[in-house]
């Protein structure tokens, strides 16, 4: 498989920002050039995951979830989606899904269930939802509440795919799933536009064009935030970086009634 490394690519500048070690020195020029323009991003990306680590908690602990479709998985990166929710309850079922060859390498690392629990990978595209939802389908019964994350996902897809994508995934999810979603927003235009020179990626949405995402599903207090505001009391060491992230993504998690 030729994973291009002698070219800049999206996951692994995350990884870069994430502090991972899975990327080359064509990744990290492009993402130390992003840097000078958008400081934040590295933090922006760390706060993506943060959320990722309260929200799955949240609704492992509090909402008894015992299945999640992780949309867009990118590279393992610790806590991975499994090992919060499997650190709730062992017997947490996992599917990922991402089409990159490069993550696909790295899949393994995501396959590390606990032995009560399950954790399956899908190499396909979010936008083939027929085909991931019968695959996962092996994994999770969607006949139970499922909670499906597209987390720093949506805005790699122009419209109208995520709207068409996510109605269809949600036509299809149990009452008592949950939907989560973080986005990059306008504040990061500057940010996205050299981003775009080196990899062609990009779509940045606002506000009230990502709460239409969640469809007719119902918000979970408090609702379309900026990631470090939303329920930052369960975790201690959240910080507020005292505006210096606002506007630069949201994130929020919906319930289907
Ligand atoms: C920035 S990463 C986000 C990773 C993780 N969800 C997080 O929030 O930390 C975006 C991921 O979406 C994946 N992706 C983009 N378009 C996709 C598609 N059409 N189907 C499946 N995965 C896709 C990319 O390969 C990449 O790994």
């Amino acid at each position: 498989m030729d994973l291009r490394t002698d070219q800049p690519h999206p996951a692994r500048i995350y990884d870069f920002y994430l502090g991972g070690k899975d990327h080359f020195a064509p990744d990290r020029e492009l993402g130390q050039k992003v840097l000078e323009i958008c400081p934040q991003l590295a933090s922006g990306a760390q706060i993506n995951r943060r959320f990722l680590a309260r929200s799955v908690g949240l609704l492992a602990r509090d909402h008894g979830i015992r299945q999640f479709l992780d949309l867009g998985t990118g590279l393992p990166t610790s806590p991975n989606l499994h090992e919060v929710a499997q650190g709730v309850a062992p017997e947490a079922q996992i599917v990922y899904v991402d089409n990159d060859p490069i993550v696909l390498t790295h899949a393994r690392a995501l396959l590390t269930s606990t032995p009560e629990g399950v954790t399956q990978y899908i190499d396909g595209d979010v936008l083939d939802v027929d085909r991931i939802m019968d695959e996962a389908a092996r994994t999770l019964d969607f006949g139970r509440p499922v909670a499906v994350s597209a987390l720093a996902l949506l805005h790699f897809l122009p419209d109208p795919q995520p709207a068409e994508m996510l109605a269809e995934v949600r036509e299809r999810l149990a009452p008592g799933s949950f939907l989560s979603i973080s986005h990059a927003l306008p504040g990061l235009r500057e940010a996205a536009a050299a981003y775009q020179g080196g990899t062609g990626l990009g779509t940045l949405r606002d506000w009230d064009e990502i709460a239409p995402l969640f469809g007719d599903f119902e918000m979970l207090e408090p609702g379309l935030v900026e990631p470090h505001r939303w329920r930052p009391e369960l975790d201690p060491a959240e910080e507020d970086p005292e505006g210096a992230l606002d506007n630069m993504g949201a994130c929020g998690v919906a319930r289907k009634r």
